[in-house]
């Protein structure tokens, strides 16, 4: 039996599969390189000496879903595959809507069709949206304000609708804050196509000299030294959430929502500090307005997974900042050179 990835050859699928092989899962990934490079899978083979098997399909096309769950034994489905850049999805919104709307329909329907009813989705603290107080539980109101964002609170109500309306699917609902980091081998990171809409992949390419300073978004804002306070976790700390939402999705049935967050919050200054301090680099930067959209703090309350999976993040600040820059400096142009 196996674990389909949806999006498996991204950012944080790529780690996930790590995790899972290390775990002794059996690993099927579908990507359709909208955001990723075939050269992962290279990577994913020489950190675990395992080749996933690897389809190149949109999850969109239900044909190619339907060919696959024909050619493997899925017991469950890991669904990352989606567009997330939340710029982008104001400027198109349609994009966003039928690729993330759609792609989790087409998921969901070809497992009904297979009697396949395990799946974790990757959900987000966006849907937290700009009114909650930190820390942040679950159980809070969810709200958007831009097209990303919605469509992640709308994939959350159709998983919950699922449920009610079939109580044998096993749903697991993870809300991660923020990924950063890397995996320790450096070969494995997070490649931004574009100018870097996040603060760690733009803090990088900063230091290694593509951009010549960072602008600090903000400095005016009700925290310890003014600048937006994040939950950033480590994505090897993600990726093994997503183990042990598996292990639970196979023993249970009914729908979960869970934070994946270290429950601490640093602030932007905290980050490009702990990051100058660790790795010996200039992190040039100046202080502009706030973004618009930005909340002053947005962190979790990570209480719920460590109940619920005893799952908690083992590395802190530091360790992200690392390895961060271990990725950045060994592959300066990302993926492209390989
Ligand atoms: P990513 O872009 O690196 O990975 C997504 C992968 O899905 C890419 O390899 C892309 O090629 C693929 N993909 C996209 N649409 C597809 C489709 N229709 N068919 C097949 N493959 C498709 O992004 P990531 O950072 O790894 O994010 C993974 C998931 O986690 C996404 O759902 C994202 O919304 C969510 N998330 C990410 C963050 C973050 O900050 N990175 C935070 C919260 C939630
Ligand atoms: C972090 C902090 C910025 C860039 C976004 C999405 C969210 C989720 C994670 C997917 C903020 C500041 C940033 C820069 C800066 N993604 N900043 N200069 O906004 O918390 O969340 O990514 O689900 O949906 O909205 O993350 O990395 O963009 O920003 O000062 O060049 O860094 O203002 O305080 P954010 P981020």
């Amino acid at each position: 039996m196996a674990i389909l990835v949806t999006g498996g050859a991204g950012y944080i699928g790529s780690h996930t599969t790590i995790e899972l092989i290390q775990a002794g899962y059996d690993v099927v990934i579908v990507d359709d390189y909208s955001n990723s490079k075939p050269v992962v899978l290279d990577r994913i083979e020489e950190i675990s000496g395992v080749r996933p098997r690897f389809y190149e399909a949109n999850v969109l096309d239900k044909d190619a879903l339907t060919k696959i769950f024909q050619a493997e034994e899925i017991e469950a489905v890991i669904h990352f595959a989606a567009f997330k850049a939340v710029g982008e999805s104001v400027a198109k919104p349609l994009k966003y809507y039928h690729n993330n709307l759609g792609g989790l329909l087409a998921v969901l329907e070809v497992m009904k069709d297979f009697d396949v009813k395990k799946i974790v989705f990757s959900s987000s603290a966006t849907v937290y949206g700009v009114d909650n107080v930190s820390p942040l539980t679950e159980n809070l109101p969810t709200s958007a304000i831009n097209p990303y964002g919605y469509t992640k609170v709308m994939n959350e109500q159709i998983l919950r609708d699922l449920s009610v309306a079939d109580e044998t699917w096993s749903i697991m609902i993870l809300r991660y804050f923020n990924p950063i980091g890397a995996h320790e081998s450096g070969l494995i990171g997070e490649d931004p196509t574009d100018i870097p809409n996040n603060l760690m992949p733009y803090i990088t390419q900063v230091a290694i000299g593509k951009r010549d300073h960072l602008s600090v978004f903000g400095s005016d804002y009700p925290t310890h030294d003014g600048t937006g306070v994040r939950d950033y976790i480590h994505v090897v700390d993600l990726a093994k959430g997503h183990v042990v939402a598996i292990d639970h999705a196979l023993k249970h049935e009914g729908v979960e929502t869970v934070n994946l967050g270290t429950g601490i919050g640093y602030s932007v200054l905290d980050l490009v500090n702990t990051f100058v301090e660790q790795n010996g680099v200039e992190v040039p930067n100046e202080l502009v307005d706030r973004r618009p959209g930005d909340v002053a703090a947005n962190y979790a309350d990570a209480s719920y997974a460590k109940e619920l999976l005893n799952w908690t993040a083992e590395k802190d600040l530091a360790d992200m900042c690392r390895d961060s820059w271990n990725w950045q400096s060994k592959n300066p142009n990302g993926y492209a050179e390989a």
